[in-house]
């Protein structure tokens, strides 16, 4: 077996042949022996505790310890590790301590969480919920579903007793008439993108709104504000059913005026098509277009010259991150939300639907941005 603690060897000298190959093989056979005796010493003391705990009439999990492990860990952890993939190890290695601790006779059911979409490759929910049980010491694996045809994907969830699922495109509107209850602003909204499943009964909500107006009040007061919204699609009818709930007044700020119309009526709202803005005399201003979305991400919804410098600026947009509107309106001194504080959010009011417990946010944020950030 290979010497311990030895420093990383530069891998860079390498170069493409069948010998290096074999030399790069035999070095991980030596690294893979040396983390299988790491696990076995991990084990004898996670069962030693065991014991302790038994003798004591403790239970076995105790979330808050865990949750110091990750922390710690996500704290020593190297490139080119991210810290998504971090949690995913560790979550298996510790399960595994949990059951050297049980009786033979305990069994684990798995609680399963699921995202349903199409497309749905690239989706960061995954990564960001796993964590987020592991951070808790929850039990429970999130998977990424492609969906075609909602109708039995919910049947699915009934069937195979998921806790909990998010509803992304296309699906946000269909999936309503399939569930059991839907919640009255969800309903407004004519979308749902959480579904909760108690006891067999599958309960909708909305947390793209809730989310987004979370993220927008941890920066400024929105009751009273003079607030305009930027987009007539779906992220507009969210963001502005919520703002509108949390007594901002709204104007809808759209390119098509007929779409920006129809969604100003249904919110009791002003609208001003896009070409005819001269001015922007808004406290909160918030981007709910794609606009300035990767790859395109030289664009902005709107000239940033008549951005005032006491403005709150939020964009939908989390690809890239600081998109070109946030920038210039940050130059300008404004203070500004980015999308990904939007995704985070919508994510966190799900875990703590399904759980019943806080999310832990900062950790949410930190795997994704990693996930985001990575080449
Ligand atoms: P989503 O459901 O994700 O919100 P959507 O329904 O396609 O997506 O809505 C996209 C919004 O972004 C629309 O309001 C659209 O404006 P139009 O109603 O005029 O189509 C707006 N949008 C998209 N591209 C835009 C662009 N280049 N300039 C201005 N607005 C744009």
């Amino acid at each position: 077996m290979a010497k311990m603690n030895e420093t990383r060897p530069d891998n860079s000298r390498i170069v493409n042949s069948e010998e290096d190959v074999a030399t790069l093989r035999k070095r991980i056979d030596d690294i893979d022996e040396q983390i299988l005796e790491l696990i076995g010493r991990r084990l004898d003391a996670a069962q030693a505790i065991g014991r302790i705990k038994q003798q004591r009439g403790i239970t076995v999990v105790d979330n808050r310890r865990e949750g110091e492990i990750f922390q710690r860990l996500s704290a020593l952890k190297q490139e080119p590790l991210k810290t998504g993939s971090l949690y995913r190890i560790f979550r298996s290695i510790i399960s595994v301590g949990r059951s050297v601790q049980k009786q033979p006779s305990q069994t684990d059911v798995m609680p399963i969480y699921a995202v349903f979409g199409d497309p749905i490759g690239h989706s960061l929910s995954p990564v960001m919920h796993n964590s987020a049980l592991a951070q808790a010491g929850l039990d429970g694996c999130y998977l990424a579903c492609r969906v075609i045809d909602i109708a039995p994907a919910v049947d699915g969830i009934r069937g195979l007793g998921i806790r909990g699922a998010s509803i992304t495109i296309p699906h946000k509107i269909n999936v309503m008439k399939y569930l059991d209850q839907v919640d009255a602003l969800a309903a407004d909204i004519g979308a749902v993108n959480t579904v909760v499943n108690r006891q067999g009964e599958l309960h909708g909500y909305n947390t793209d709104c809730t989310g987004a107006v979370k993220a927008l009040a941890d920066k400024t007061g929105i009751s009273g504000k003079d607030v305009a919204l930027i987009g007539a699609g779906g992220a507009a009818r969210a963001i502005g059913f919520g703002i509108r709930q949390a007594g901002g007044r709204l104007t809808i700020i759209n390119r098509t005026i007929q779409k920006g119309e129809k969604l100003a009526s249904d919110l009791d709202c002003d609208c001003v098509p896009l070409s005819e803005i001269k001015e922007l005399p808004y406290g909160i201003i918030v981007n709910a277009t794609s606009v300035g979305m990767a790859p395109h991400d030289d664009r902005v919804p709107l000239d940033t010259n008549l951005l005032e410098r006491e403005t709150v600026v939020m964009d939908s947009v989390y690809n890239p991150l600081k998109t070109r509107f946030l920038a210039e309106a940050a130059n300008k001194g404004c203070t500004t939300i980015d999308g990904l504080a939007m995704f985070v959010n919508q994510g966190a009011d799900q875990f703590e639907l399904w759980t019943g417990r806080k999310a832990p946010v900062d950790i949410m944020r930190r795997v994704v941005l990693d996930e985001l950030q990575s080449p």
